[in-house]
């Protein structure tokens, strides 16, 4: 019997080159569709000197239905992982129409032609950012997904919606092979894969905590602004939950192996289920690559939270997943990766 084929978008990207190595080890085929808009070919090398196996590669726009016809029609996919999304939150507020015409739209279309061949298990990259700021910093699944405070986080919400609906069209027209659909809401994810060889590649200045500490530890940037340390947190920082990209990858084959198990459309936190603060992050950078990380604390930033984290509880008992790598693990591998490539994939 062959293999089973995923379709993964946006596989090039820093989840889903993650999400390929851990798909092509559990002996999946591979075909991955991405644009490079976030992204360099390398990434995929890696995978495969990582892996000793290799991946189909098609460079296109997952709104470019005809390319992705192509695809369904030479290949026989079983699933589709779709990491394929713009995610600066910054930029998102910029050009808002981009992050819709991209993670609406492209999901739309994306959708559409599965339907039309048939193939309707999908699982989608969607962000505890579609909570917004609920009364508590505990997020379980039945939290509402209301009041995303910019237009990424709205896309996120919205695909999650429009998702939401095609089950429910199978059911009233009674379909006999309906669609499969895990919304898998990630927290923070960190780290990089073990062999050093592929990681996180921010373009630019990095938005994000980590890309910004290591940039910092390895000396392509100088200093780290700390967003406040008047939160209502243990040291007045604010408090995440990371959560190690290779557990992050594992979490998806465990979705993967769920589809057939779950009814319609199903949300799942991916998160550790505990939080740490900038300057516990800051502490385990220095401790670990025993570099001094200079950093000012400076105002809040506009439309953060002081604290939240997972509660995990339903991906165990419905996926089997729970992170197994801590925090000294997350720092390490980011480090390792960070060190070796200190200008990315380039
Ligand atoms: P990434 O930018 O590294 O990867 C996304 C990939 O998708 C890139 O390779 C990019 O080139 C590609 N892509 C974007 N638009 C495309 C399009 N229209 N057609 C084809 N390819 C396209 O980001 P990531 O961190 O790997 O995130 C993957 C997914 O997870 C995204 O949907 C993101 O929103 C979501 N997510 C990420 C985080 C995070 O902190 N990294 C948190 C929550 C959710
Ligand atoms: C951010 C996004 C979120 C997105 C996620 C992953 C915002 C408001 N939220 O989450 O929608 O899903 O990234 O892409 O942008 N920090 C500093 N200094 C820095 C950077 C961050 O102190 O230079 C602090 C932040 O205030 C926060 C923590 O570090 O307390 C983590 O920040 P970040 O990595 O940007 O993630 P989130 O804000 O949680």
């Amino acid at each position: 019997m062959s293999a089973e084929k995923i379709l993964v978008t946006g596989g090039a990207g820093y989840i889903g080159s993650h999400a390929c190595v851990e798909l092509l080890q559990a002996g999946y085929d591979v075909v991955v569709i991405d644009n490079l808009s976030n992204s360099k070919p390398e990434s995929l090398v890696r995978v495969a000197k990582i892996t000793g196996k290799v991946l189909n590669f098609v460079e296109a726009d997952i709104c470019d239905k005809q390319a992705l016809r192509d695809i369904f029609s030479q290949h026989k996919i079983y699933a589709v992982m779709h990491f394929a999304g713009l995610k600066a939150v910054g930029e998102s507020c910029e050009q808002p129409i981009k992050y819709y015409q991209n993670n609406v739209y492209g999901t739309l279309v994306l959708t559409e032609v599965m339907q039309q061949f048939g193939v309707k298990k999908i699982i989608f990259s969607s962000s505890a950012t579609v909570y917004g700021e609920p009364n508590t910093v505990k997020y379980t699944e039945d939290l509402p997904v209301f009041g995303a405070t910019n237009p990424y986080g709205k896309s996120k919400a919205m695909v999650e919606d429009m998702l939401q609906d095609l089950p429910v069209a199978d059911a009233l027209s009674k379909s006999r092979d309906p669609w499969k659909i895990i919304l898998l809401r990630y927290f923070n994810p960190i780290g990089a894969h073990i062999s050093g060889l592929i990681g996180e590649d921010p373009n630019g200045i990095p938005n994000n905590l980590v890309p910004y500490v290591s940039q910092v530890a390895v000396g392509k940037l100088e200093q780290l602004s700390v967003f406040g340390d008047d939160y209502p947190t243990l040291d007045g920082a604010g408090v995440r939950d990371y959560v190690h990209v290779v557990d992050l990858a594992k979490g998806h084959l465990n979705a993967l192996q769920a589809l057939n198990k779950i009814t319609g459309c199903k949300a799942y936190n991916l998160g550790a289920g505990k939080g740490y603060s900038v300057l516990e992050i800051i502490a385990a950078f220095e401790r670990i690559t025993g570099k001094s990380i200079s950093y000012k604390i400076v105002e809040r930033r506009v439309g953060d939270i002081a604290e939240n984290y997972a509660d995990p509880g339903l991906a165990l008992r419905e996926l089997n997943w729970q992170t197994e790598k801590n925090l000294d693990d997350m720092v390490a591998d980011t480090w390792r990766w960070q060190s070796a490539n200190p200008n990315g994939y380039e």
